[in-house]
């Protein structure tokens, strides 16, 4: 069904039909742009940026680009297209026809795992409110305004499955998702990631490589759902976040071929004499983000994941196209896991470690951008390779969380990591030169700060000097 913008709120689940429903998602729509206008792009009100808008939810030709003023972005309700024949494809339910409903005994199960997702979306807006102030080129200041925008639509997508399937309850929780704010010591955000800082660029662009792919893999699990309209949702949510983990590969990207293209130059490893960020400082934040964003997979072994798979509620990463028997009950998976102060390799059922299993899947993702970052620095002929960490170095979350490992996955006493901590995280003096160098936005077309390289090519196939945002 394609989009009706000629209603107050966007959509394509024929929202006019059920005047309850439309009536009470109309109350919330005020107090969204009340938290936009508290909480979103600090600013930015007046500004005409030049964005993308879903035209309609098919998988070609759905962006429709032009100036919007932030806060008159369209944001609606969209679900991809509706498969009439769709089973579910895994657990003790495989085989039968997914859900249009939600099923008694899976509701708090299935509420809490929207909630949870739908909590991610406002908290990373907020985490980037500032960015603006320091953007580096026109062209990254629309590109963060773009995520924002849509990540406040992905908030609205969860909230759309709260007010129509959970009544009250639902309508309580879309509430809340407004009044936790990212940070906040009395009602953070629910999961840690999302109340860190994101306070320079650096820090975004790994935040859009690692954070969010996090979500593109949560996401992905969750368009396996048998409750189709998550499943529905999902999937056009991803079509949205691909540019999100495209801005922060090319964004780090053209943080390494500006480094590089300076050492070169100059002939030095002193890059910050020169204003720009040294290759070790960029392998410190990239240890901190991935770190981080592995937690978000949560615990190696877990009876949720294992129920939600059972239960048909959530699935593995691109399940149909995996072969095996869906079920899982006879299966076992090795991983690494911590056991009496070291790392050790065990077999456990298949069920228990899905976490793991998603987690892997994800690893092996963002190990591609490291290959494309790496060539830069390879090209340049300078002998420096950016690494993943360890998957047990700096973890909180899961079994890890008892040792001290290395980047190179060596456990040691406390002390010995305290002592080397400095090598392998951002230090507050790595913090404040990386700080110190955003400064003022950078907002002449065409024009970019001195420690990142232009893009290869303009969004939307926009020249390089393309005024991507009218500040009036
Ligand atoms: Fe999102
Ligand atoms: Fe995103």
């Amino acid at each position: 069904m394609s989009i009706d913008y000629t209603q107050r709120i966007p959509n394509n689940v024929d929202l006019s039909s059920d005047r309850r429903l439309q009536r009470a998602l109309e109350n919330w729509q005020p107090r969204f742009l009340e938290w936009w206008k508290d909480m979103g792009p600090d600013g930015t009100l007046n500004f005409d940026v030049y964005l993308r808008t879903a035209i309609s939810a098919e998988a070609n030709g759905w962006a429709n680009f032009g100036y919007v003023k932030m806060p008159d972005y369209r944001w609606g309700i969209f679900l991809a297209g509706q498969d009439p024949n769709r089973v579910i494809a895994y657990g003790d339910n495989k085989g039968k026809p997914v859900w249009q409903e939600v099923p008694g005994e899976l509701r708090s199960t299935l509420r809490r795992l929207i909630v949870t997702q739908g909590d991610t979306e406002p908290a990373s807006v907020e985490q980037q409110r500032l960015l603006g102030k320091t953007a580096p080129s026109l062209y990254d200041l629309r590109n963060v305004f773009q995520i924002n925008c849509e990540e406040g639509r992905h908030l609205w997508a969860m909230v759309y499955l709260l007010h129509a399937y959970f009544g009250r309850d639902g309508r309580e929780e879309a509430e809340m998702l407004l009044e936790r704010h990212s940070g906040d010591p009395d009602k953070p955000r629910i999961l840690g990631a999302f109340n860190e800082k994101t306070p320079d660029w650096l820090s975004f662009f790994m935040f859009t490589y690692f954070t969010d792919r996090d979500g593109k893999y949560q996401l992905a699990s969750l368009a396996e759902s048998g409750f189709d309209p998550l499943a529905r949702s999902c999937r056009f949510m991803l079509i949205e976040e691909a540019h999100h983990m495209f801005v922060g590969e090319s964004g780090v990207q053209r943080i390494v071929q500006r480094t590089c293209d300076l050492m070169k130059e100059h002939k030095t490893d002193d890059v910050r004499s020169l204003g720009a960020i040294d290759l070790p400082t960029i392998q410190k934040y990239l240890n901190f983000h991935f770190s981080v964003s592995l937690d978000l997979f949560g615990q190696e072994a877990s009876t949720n994941a294992a129920n939600y798979y059972t239960m048909g509620v959530k699935g593995r990463y691109l399940e149909t196209r995996i072969e095996d028997d869906h079920v899982l009950t006879d299966s076992s998976f090795d991983m690494d896991t911590a056991d009496a102060g070291r790392i050790v390799r065990k077999t456990v059922p298949a069920l228990s470690a899905l976490n793991e299993r998603l987690r892997n899947d994800y690893i092996e993702d963002c190990a591609r951008g490291l290959i494309r970052w790496n060539r830069v620095i390879e090209q340049a002929g300078i002998a420096f390779e950016l690494r993943l960490p360890h998957r047990a170095f700096n973890r909180r979350i899961g079994a890890f969380n008892e040792l001290n490992v290395s980047p190179e996955g060596k456990v040691m006493s406390e002390a010995e990591w305290k002592a080397n901590e400095h090598k392998w995280l951002p230090t507050d003096e790595d913090r404040a030169y990386v700080t110190s160098l955003m400064g003022p936005a950078v907002v002449e077309p065409g024009k970019f700060a001195n420690w990142i390289a232009p893009p290869q090519r303009g969004i939307n196939n926009q020249p390089a000097n393309f005024e991507y945002v009218r500040f009036n």
